[in-house]
């Protein structure tokens, strides 16, 4: 196999972004990249995506793409600081469209943001096949966590996105504008359809606390047998209990805000305003329960 395989791992947000590149002639593709935020101050730092950059440049790389699994909630992007670095083109699956209208309406973002994927370089199809070097990454479509998650196949090897976490943590929930936790179960056993030795690399590791180090990869087999959420055995129906009931108890993610209106426009942060100030927008009792009720 010439695909292989680096990862930066993001103790911050528990995100782990995988450079995946042809051995024989150097292209890259870098899958979900982090801009880092510091909500106190609202300070961007880019400190994950150089260790990227100098991953890229320790290999003597070319940047062909920059791939993203979904607009993570999560973590800001750092698609456009990449990109203009080190080049590449920034894509997404074309279902963007959906989880941008949405946030549009959220943010009452006006003419300037069109809803219509632009803002990316390609928007990717299901069953589409782009190529990294020689290396052909078909594109998996894994909806559930968001109406638009795809997982990109290189072989035997799989981006999962956020569908699957390690098995002693899970799966992703399902509760932000447009999930849906049948939609993501389905999408699972597609994955967990391939042959028990696929390798799996995830997108997250949130540990428990103390019992290991963060890990990001994973395989079918191990998923199948012990994934506390979807191992065999569990079926759709309590599945979709088990899921909507621990998404009820869990906190809105710190950096929705910030990191959503930064990502589904690829990357791109806010124009300036008159006094060269870039802002991001704080929608109040728009997101989350109210803790009154
Ligand atoms: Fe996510």
């Amino acid at each position: 196999m010439q695909a292989l395989i680096e990862t930066v791992f993001d103790t911050a947000t528990g995100t782990a972004t995988h450079v995946v590149y042809d051995r024989r002639n150097g292209y890259a593709a870098v899958i979900d990249p982090v801009l880092d935020y510091d909500a106190k101050a609202g300070r961007i730092r880019t400190t994950n995506a150089d260790r990227v950059l100098a991953l890229l440049a320790s290999h003597g790389l070319t940047l062909q793409w920059i791939l993203e699994t979904h607009a993570h909630a999560d973590h800001l992007s750092a698609a456009q600081y990449l990109k203009q670095q080190a080049g590449g083109r920034v894509a997404i699956g074309e279902n963007i469209l959906a989880v941008q209208q949405t946030f549009k309406r959220l943010f009452n973002l006006g003419d300037d943001f069109n809803p219509d994927g632009t803002q990316f370089d390609q928007l990717l199809a299901a069953d589409e096949v782009i190529t990294i070097g020689e290396l052909h990454a078909e594109v998996l479509a894994v909806p559930g966590h968001t109406a638009a998650d795809i997982a990109f196949q290189i072989g035997d090897i799989v981006f999962v996105g956020d569908t699957l976490f390690m098995p002693d943590v899970g799966t992703a929930r399902c509760d932000f504008p447009g999930g849906d936790a049948r939609v993501l179960y389905q999408s699972i056993r597609k994955l967990l359809d391939l042959p028990a030795e696929t390798r799996l690399l995830l997108c997250h590791d949130y540990p428990p606390a103390q019992q290991r180090a963060p890990v990001w990869e994973s395989t079918v087999g191990a998923q199948r047998a012990a994934n506390i959420h979807v191992r065999d055995g569990i079926g759709e129906d309590e599945f979709v209990a088990m899921r909507n009931q621990r998404d009820m108890t869990l906190d809105v993610p710190l950096l929705i805000l910030p990191a959503v209106q930064v990502n589904i426009r690829a990357g791109s942060l806010p124009q300036a305003e008159s006094n060269g100030v870039q802002y991001l927008k704080i929608p109040l009792n728009a997101l989350g329960r109210s803790r009154a009720g």
